[in-house]
């Protein structure tokens, strides 16, 4: 009796580790499929976005990245070999896509590690890319001229975010095309919102105002007010509770104000992050022009600062 209760239970813990193996197995192959999703979502959907609205990208659809890196019958070494060569290094001879590289400027260089892109140019290839609404009618138009904003969104605090968006993408823009002319020492001057004429004029259109500021400013004239400071507390707090940073509106003195979330990515480590991050010669760039810096030491994806529109 004992002997066959012993032997039952050999029997079931084989079973047992049978089944443990498959479902094993099976996770870590989707684990593996999941990882270049993760790693493409990290790295690259801060400017590839696929939910991005068609005028306020920074940069193509990785749809449209796709479309253009596949030839029919290419390998999967052959395709994750040039994606990888370009990301890693982007140079105007490498490019295939002259259209974006004149609409978007060159895409600047990141330093990403190889394994990872390589990773993700794996997860391009074998998957479907998810792509945004607007996609299929624009890639049969191809490139429909330029995006006017001030459309019929008439709330306070949407047109401060149409706004806001606009200006993040001016200067993103600048920045990545400072970043690749002249590298980040001379594109310092380029984080800075003085020189957005495209938002200076759209923010006449609308009769507002705007302005960047951040509770750990670099620049002295960019610190945050009381007000800001506890819209900024509020956002930090609620992104550690997984909660996603959104705008939000109130009245000060009889004035219409809207904060919008300013959040970081890997491009802005190369002045913002830490450590080897930082170049020393940036570093000494920085002490220089800014002797109270506190706009270090970010990491990519928290809250780095607020546009702050005003009526
Ligand atoms: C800071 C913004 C930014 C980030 C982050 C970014 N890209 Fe780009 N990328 C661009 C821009 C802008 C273009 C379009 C201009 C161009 O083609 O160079 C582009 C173009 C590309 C192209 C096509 C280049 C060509 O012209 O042939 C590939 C491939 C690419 N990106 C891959 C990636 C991958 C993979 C990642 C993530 C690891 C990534 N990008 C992250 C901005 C970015
Ligand atoms: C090439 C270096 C460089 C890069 C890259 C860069 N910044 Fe900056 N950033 C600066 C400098 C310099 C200032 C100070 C500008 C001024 O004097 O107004 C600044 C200021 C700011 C400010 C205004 C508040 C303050 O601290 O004075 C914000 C917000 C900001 N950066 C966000 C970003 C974000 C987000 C990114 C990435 C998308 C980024 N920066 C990338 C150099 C850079």
């Amino acid at each position: 009796m004992k002997k066959r209760t012993y032997t039952i239970a050999i029997l079931f813990a084989g079973i047992f580790i049978v089944l443990a193996c498959k479902t094993g197995k099976k996770a870590t192959q989707s684990a593996q499929k999941e990882e270049g999703l993760v790693l493409m979502e990290q790295n690259c959907y801060t400017c590839h976005s696929p939910t991005a609205s068609e005028s306020n990208r920074l940069a193509p659809p990785m749809i449209a990245v796709k479309k253009h890196y596949f030839t029919e019958k290419m390998s999967e070494e052959e395709f994750v070999n040039d994606l990888v060569g370009f990301v890693l290094n982007p140079t105007d001879e490498k490019s295939k896509m002259p259209g974006a590289k004149r609409k978007f400027n060159l895409m600047p260089k990141v330093a990403y590690s190889k394994e990872d892109v390589e990773k993700i140019a794996k997860y391009i290839y074998r998957n479907n890319i998810e792509q945004p609404e607007w996609f299929e009618e624009h890639y049969k138009k191809e490139m429909g001229g330029g995006n006017q904003f001030l459309e019929e969104d008439t709330t306070f605090l949407a047109q401060g975010k149409k706004l806001s968006m606009r200006a993040q993408q001016e200067l993103g823009r600048n920045l990545m095309g400072a970043l690749n002319k002249a590298g980040v020492v001379h594109a310092m001057n380029f984080c800075n919102e003085k020189a957005l004429f495209l938002t200076d004029s759209m923010a006449k259109v609308m009769n507002v105002s705007i302005k960047r500021v951040s509770d750990k400013n670099r620049n002295p004239r960019n610190a945050a007010n009381e007000s800001e400071i506890a819209y900024i507390q509020l956002l930090k707090n609620n992104l550690k509770n997984g909660i996603e940073p959104k705008p939000g509106s109130k009245v000060i003195d009889g004035k219409k104000v809207g904060y919008y979330p300013i959040m970081t990515n890997q491009m802005c480590m190369q002045c913002h992050g830490s450590g080897a991050e930082i170049t020393p010669e940036t570093k000494d760039k920085i002490s220089k022009y800014y002797p109270e810096d506190k706009a270090k030491d970010y990491k990519p994806n928290e809250i780095r600062g607020l546009w702050v529109v005003e009526q």
